[in-house]
């Protein structure tokens, strides 16, 4: 059988035993509450009577410092009833499942006079260890072990990319002559002193499982009914600012943003400063119901504690969903939308207002701000842009039932 026809004959077969797994992931900016909001909603899901899995791509141990139970690392440890936990360790994963492949790769670098040890670091890259720990979602989804996912994203701007990272190396990977050419731009820096060792039939066979695995991988997170990402953020400008991006890049690669979340909002105050910032934060609060529109928005304040333990994090769970199964898809829908269009690209984006409304539109450099004149106050609204509309210019826009159209064109 030829590797083509292997590999199809793969998909079939995963076809057959590819279950719906629910996955809700978690991304925001560092700690604006993305692994407590996670742990509550899991524990809301368990509630609800469906077999959850709570996995933290952390490597530091936040959830057993969230549920504050020592017993959680990196196996599958009971939390209650429903719930698991697990903390993934990108190294023990990586060899566990990639021996083979790592090997080589060690091979080549040694190969080319560098320690075996130092090729291990170098296979042990950030963007490759999150990579195997999201491949554990797949396995979970081929074993059918849990009906529920939720995953809790490290602290990074880059995080989300790591989801869309599957696509790209399924597309590239399949291109190239093996994995290790995904590290060819370190086998160029590197003066060739030996030859590449020829990759073996089992370092072959165990490539083309894992460029499988990132092609189901790939196909789970961008199924709209069945995977989410939910944003959260606090009531501060860099905080949205990083949760509008990652909704504009989740759109740009077809993956659902269901839901974001405000989180430690703070309560009204006598006290003048305490009242000073909580004003500040509701106007960032507004903000950012008109910036995520039409997306549900969940608003949480600052608990009078911190936030952990298995009983405030259920409460917090309370405030997010009530008696809603967090299970549930929130919203589906595109806030924003990119087609290319000749050489350039039409942007639609949702908004809160009308073309009756009076807005002005603005271009800098990599975001589009729109001021609208309501009767309250102005409202800002600023739109993140894809990379791809660098080198071009605004050539149209207009307002049309809560949609703005953009047409960008290149600059001639
Ligand atoms: N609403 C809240 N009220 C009080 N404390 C909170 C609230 N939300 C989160 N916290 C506290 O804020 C801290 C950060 O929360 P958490 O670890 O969930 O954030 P994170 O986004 O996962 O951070 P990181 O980016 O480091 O992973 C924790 O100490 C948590 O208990
Ligand atoms: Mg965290």
């Amino acid at each position: 059988m030829t590797t083509d026809q292997r590999s199809k004959l793969f998909y079939w077969l995963s076809s057959f035993v590819l279950t719906v797994v629910r996955l809700i992931i978690y991304t925001g900016k560092g700690g604006t509450g993305k692994t407590v909001t996670a742990c509550a909603t899991a524990i809301k899901i368990a509630e609800h009577g469906h077999n959850t899995l709570v996995i933290s791509a952390d490597p530091a141990h936040t959830l057993s410092d969230a549920f504050m139970m020592s017993s959680i690392g990196h196996e599958l440890a009971p939390v209650q009833e429903n719930l698991t936990a697990l903390q993934i360790d990108p190294v023990t994963e990586m060899s566990r499942q990639y021996d083979t492949i790592l090997s080589y790769m060690a091979a080549i670098f040694s190969a080319k006079g560098i320690d075996e040890t130092l090729a291990y670091e170098i296979a042990m890259l950030p963007g490759m260890t999150q990579l195997f720990s999201l491949l554990k979602i797949e396995e979970v989804d081929r074993t059918k072990t849990f009906d529920s996912v939720v995953l809790d994203m490290p602290a990074s701007g880059e995080a989300l990319r790591y989801l869309y990272f599957p696509k790209l190396v399924g597309s590239i990977g399949r291109k190239l002559t093996g994995l290790a050419g995904l590290f060819s731009g370190f086998a160029k820096i590197l003066q060739p002193l030996a030859k590449i060792p020829a990759p073996s039939k089992d370092v072959i066979q165990s490539e083309m499982e894992l460029l499988d695995r990132l092609d189901l991988l790939a196909d789970i997170i961008k199924n709209n009914d069945t995977t989410s990402v939910r944003l959260v953020a606090n009531p501060d400008t860099f905080s949205i600012e990083n949760a509008k991006r990652a909704m504009m890049s989740a759109s740009l690669y077809g993956i659902n943003v269901d839901m974001a979340v405000i989180n430690k909002i703070m309560a009204a105050s006598s006290d003048e400063y305490y009242a000073k910032w909580a004003s500040f934060q509701k106007s960032k609060v507004e903000e950012a119901k008109a910036n995520f529109y039409p997306l549900p928005i969940k608003e949480v304040q600052l608990y009078g504690s911190e936030l952990r333990g298995l009983e405030m994090l259920r409460r917090h769970g309370e405030v997010l969903f009530g008696s809603e199964d967090p299970s549930k898809v929130f919203y589906r829908g595109k806030p924003y939308s990119f087609v290319s269009k000749g050489t350039g690209i039409s942007m639609t984006v949702q908004v809160p207002f009308t073309e009756r409304d009076d807005f002005q539109i603005e271009r800098y450099g990599d975001q589009l701000t729109i001021s609208v004149q309501t009767q309250a106050a102005t409202i800002v609204n600023i739109i993140p842009l894809p990379i791809a509309t660098a080198g071009m210019k605004m050539a149209h826009a207009k307002l049309m039932d809560h949609q703005l159209n953009v047409l960008f064109e290149k600059s001639s």
